[in-house]
């Protein structure tokens, strides 16, 4: 005999930090096959970029005479080829290699974020972060229970004096988290003088930085300023992913900081999923050896360059006075402010009928602020369709 248990009895036993996170990433994720609807909504690179033809010849020879490695279990800090190769290619990037033990392979970006908050954060710790920033971010810092603290923002990114002023006010975060480049979901860069009084001032403060370089090689010019792990690698954990610039079903990143945050991570991530996939280690050394990295990225630089440009001149025909948005130099969005009292979760439901989609500002912001923003990425959203879909939506 079968008998069915009510939903509602689970729900009642989940832990108490569940009820505080949205699905909001559920929800983007399940456009993530949407054929029927043009999405300004995830982060999702274009497809073009997926470099299908080299991953075939680079799996198949990997098959052949490295099965027995690329098919294992694999050491929790990375395989040592593939340390190597990404430590070589941040002395190329970053102008300063990594040692041995000051780097480990993620299995993403999100992974570094999870194992570095297992690693620091009590309940009730404060993490501070820019405002608006990754909502995946803020999700991983709250499912420790740490308390979230958003730092305004300008044109030149974070305001650190109003970091330093909240400071000198008596706020004690254990760590500061920034995306540096071509900000989720804001598109801003962190400017030169502001880079380096941030890392002054959380030096003098004790306050270890989580710096997020998702979109760091998506600069349309390719040039990029110091990151904060090369100005300070003392205070400063960076997490990158080659979810952007590879292919994200690689599920693959790293994190590069001091020796003894890093050895904690490794210990975070025996316990989480032991190691990254061994298969994708060795495609992404292959792939970053063989030079198809560098390749790939100027032509993703020119796409996503010329997508921003149209997303941008459709906001410039279409949008109402009142409405204001930002330009960024790179990476995958634009981030969009309309007059107080627009709702942009219920815009959001017009859009939807009109088969457009975006991410409303709320989400982003660690106080619930935002109801007025709303985030566009511009990556996926093929060349002919940007424009027709606000042509589209006004018509609705
Ligand atoms: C700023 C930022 N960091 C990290 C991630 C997630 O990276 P991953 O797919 O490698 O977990 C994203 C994805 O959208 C992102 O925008």
């Amino acid at each position: 005999m079968s008998t069915t248990t009510p939903a509602a009895t689970w729900e009642a036993s989940f832990a108490r930090r569940t009820q505080q996170s949205g699905g909001e990433i559920t929800a983007i994720l399940a456009l993530a096959g949407a054929k029927d609807i043009i999405t300004f909504s995830g982060g999702f690179p274009a497809p073009e970029t997926f470099p299908v033809d080299v991953l075939r010849d680079l799996t198949a020879r990997l098959l052949d005479t490295d099965a027995a490695v690329a098919l294992q279990y694999s050491p929790t800090e990375g395989l040592p080829g593939v340390r190597d190769a990404m430590a070589q290619r941040l002395a190329d990037t970053e102008g300063q290699r990594p040692a041995d033990d000051e780097l480990m392979i993620t299995s993403g970006g999100i992974d570094a974020m999870e194992l570095l908050s297992k690693s620091l954060l009590d309940a009730g710790d404060v993490v501070a972060v820019e405002a608006p920033t990754y909502l995946g971010a803020i999700m991983a810092f709250r499912g420790f229970d740490a308390d979230v603290v958003g730092i305004p923002m300008d044109a030149e990114g974070m305001d650190v004096e109003a970091f330093e002023q909240r400071l000198a006010g008596g706020l004690r975060p254990k760590m500061l988290y920034t995306i540096p480049e071509h900000q989720n979901p804001t598109g801003l860069t962190l400017s030169y003088e502001r880079r380096q009084a941030l890392v002054e001032v959380c030096r003098r403060h004790h306050v270890l930085i989580l710096e997020d370089v998702a979109y760091r090689e998506l600069g349309f010019s390719g040039e990029r300023l110091s990151s904060l792990w090369a100005l300070a690698p003392d205070v400063v954990v960076q997490a990158g992913t080659f979810s952007k610039t590879f292919f994200p079903g690689v599920r693959l990143g790293w994190a590069a900081g001091p020796v003894s945050v890093i050895a904690r991570m490794v210990v975070a991530k025996q316990n989480t999923d032991q190691c990254a996939g061994a298969l994708g280690q060795r495609l992404m050394e292959e792939y970053l050896r063989g030079g198809h990295l560098d390749r790939q990225l100027a032509q993703s630089r020119v796409l996503y360059e010329r997508r921003c440009g149209l997303l941008l001149g459709a906001l410039e025909e279409h949008m109402p006075h009142g409405v204001s948005w930002t330009r960024p130099a790179g990476g995958f969005f634009s981030w969009l402010t309309a007059p107080e009292g627009v709702d942009t979760v219920a815009l959001a439901a017009k859009a939807a009928a009109a088969k457009v989609a975006y991410v409303p500002g709320t989400p982003f912001h660690a106080d619930g602020a935002g109801s007025n923003e709303l985030r566009l990425a511009f990556s996926r959203v093929a060349e002919d369709t940007s424009t027709r879909a606000f042509a589209e939506s006004r018509r609705s």
